[in-house]
C-alpha cells in the first residue's frame, strides 16, 4: 500500500516534470520560430513580401549622400523609383544624382536643408515634393556624438539640440508631411533608421541611444496605428556599418558595406516590421540579450562602459597629437 502510494507520487512528479520541460520547450519555439523565420527564412528564402515599385512613382531619402542613406537611394533607383535625396550639401547630392544616373534611368531631384534647423525647412521639402507620388520614404538622417564622452562634459549645448532635432525632429515630421498621400492611397512603405545603440547598453553616447530608443518606439506603435490602412512603418536597426559615423573604413563580416547591409534589409521589407535588417547583427542582439538573461544588466553594461571608456581615451589622445 506504501508502495503503491510512493510510486504513484513519483508518476505524478515525472508528468509534472515533463509538463514543465514541455512549457519551457513551447515557450522556446515561440520566441525561436518566429526569430529563425524573421531573420533567416523570411528574409532570405521568402521575402520580400512587397514590392516598393508598387507603393509609388517616387522614394524619399533623408540623409542620402553617404553611407546608408546613399545606399538605400542607390538601391531603391535600381528597382525603378524615382528618388528625391535629402542632404545638407548640394555639391555632393549632385554627385549622387550622377553615380545613380550611371546605374539607372530614374529622375532625380535633390534638396539641400540642414535637418539641425528650425521648421522651415519642412515648408522647402513640402515645396518641392509638391504633386509627387511618394510611396517610399526612407528616414535615413542622423549625427551622434564625434566620439564616446559623459554626458555632462559635452559643452556645446547647440551640439546637444542639433542631435535631438536632426534625430527625432526630422522623423516626426517627414512622417507627418508625407504619411497623408500613403494614407489616401492605402499604401505606403516609410523605413525608419534606428539603430541597435537603442537596444543595447550604449553609455557615453546616451544621448544618441535616447534618440536611437525614441525612433524605435515611435515606429512600432505608429506601425500599429497605420498597418489597417496600407502602410508599413519599419524600424531598422543596424549594428555597425562602414561609414563616416562609424568611422569604420573596411568591410567585414560584422561591419558590412553600406551597400551589402541595405540589400539585406530590403529584404525584410514586409516580413518584419522591427529588424536589425542583417543576420549578422540579429545574431548579436540575440547573443546580447542572452548574455543579458542569464547575466545581471550591470555585468554587460560596465563591459560596455570599459570598451567605450577605452575608445574614448583613444580619441582624447588623437585629438591632443593632432593639437600639437
Ligand atoms: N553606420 C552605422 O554603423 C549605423 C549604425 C546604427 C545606426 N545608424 C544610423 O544610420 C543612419 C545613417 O548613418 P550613416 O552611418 O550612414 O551616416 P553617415 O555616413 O554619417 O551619413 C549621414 C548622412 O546624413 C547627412 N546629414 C548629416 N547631418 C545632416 C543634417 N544636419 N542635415 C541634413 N543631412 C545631414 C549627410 O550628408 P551631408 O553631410 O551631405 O549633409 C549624410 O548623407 C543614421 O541615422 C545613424 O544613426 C548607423
Amino acid at each position: 500500500m506504501k508502495n503503491n502510494k510512493i510510486v504513484g507520487i513519483k508518476k505524478m512528479s515525472c508528468n509534472l516534470s515533463c509538463f514543465c520541460v514541455l512549457i519551457v520547450l513551447l515557450q522556446i519555439a515561440k520566441r525561436f520560430l518566429p526569430w529563425l523565420y524573421n531573420n533567416l527564412i523570411g528574409p532570405n528564402f521568402i521575402g520580400p513580401k512587397v514590392d516598393v515599385e508598387k507603393m509609388g512613382k517616387w522614394a524619399v531619402i533623408t540623409g542620402a549622400t553617404e553611407g546608408i542613406g546613399k545606399a538605400y537611394a542607390k538601391a531603391l533607383a535600381k528597382k525603378g523609383l524615382n528618388v528625391i535625396l535629402i542632404s545638407r550639401s548640394l555639391e555632393k547630392l549632385e554627385k549622387v544624382k550622377s553615380e545613380i544616373a550611371e546605374c539607372s534611368q530614374v529622375e532625380v531631384k535633390l534638396i539641400d536643408v540642414d535637418f539641425t534647423s528650425g521648421p522651415e525647412i519642412y515648408t522647402k521639402i513640402s515645396t518641392n515634393i509638391q504633386n509627387l507620388e511618394i510611396g517610399v520614404l526612407v528616414n535615413n538622417v542622423g549625427m551622434s556624438y564625434t566620439y564616446p564622452d559623459f554626458f555632462l562634459n559635452i559643452q556645446n549645448e547647440k551640439f546637444l539640440r542639433d542631435i535631438i532635432t536632426c534625430n527625432i525632429n526630422s522623423v516626426t515630421h517627414m512622417c507627418r508631411l508625407i504619411m497623408p498621400q500613403m494614407i489616401e492611397r492605402k499604401r505606403g512603405i516609410v523605413i525608419n533608421i534606428s539603430s541597435m545603440a537603442a537596444h543595447v547598453p550604449n553609455p557615453l553616447l546616451c544621448l544618441y541611444s535616447g534618440t536611437k530608443a525614441f525612433i524605435d518606439k515611435f515606429s512600432d506603435d505608429l506601425n500599429t496605428e497605420y498597418k489597417g490602412q496600407g502602410i508599413i512603418v519599419q524600424s531598422v536597426m543596424p549594428g555597425y556599418v562602414v561609414s563616416n559615423m562609424t568611422k569604420i573604413k573596411r568591410p567585414t563580416l560584422m561591419a558590412p558595406s553600406a551597400d551589402c547591409y541595405v540589400a539585406s534589409a530590403l529584404r525584410t521589407l514586409g516580413i518584419s516590421a522591427h529588424t536589425t535588417g542583417y543576420f549578422p547583427h540579429a545574431l548579436m542582439k540575440l547573443a546580447i540579450d542572452a548574455i543579458r538573461a542569464l547575466t545581471c544588466d550591470s555585468f554587460l553594461n560596465s563591459y560596455v562602459m570599459k570598451n567605450l571608456f577605452a575608445v574614448r581615451k583613444r580619441a582624447l589622445r588623437n585629438a591632443e597629437k593632432k593639437a600639437e
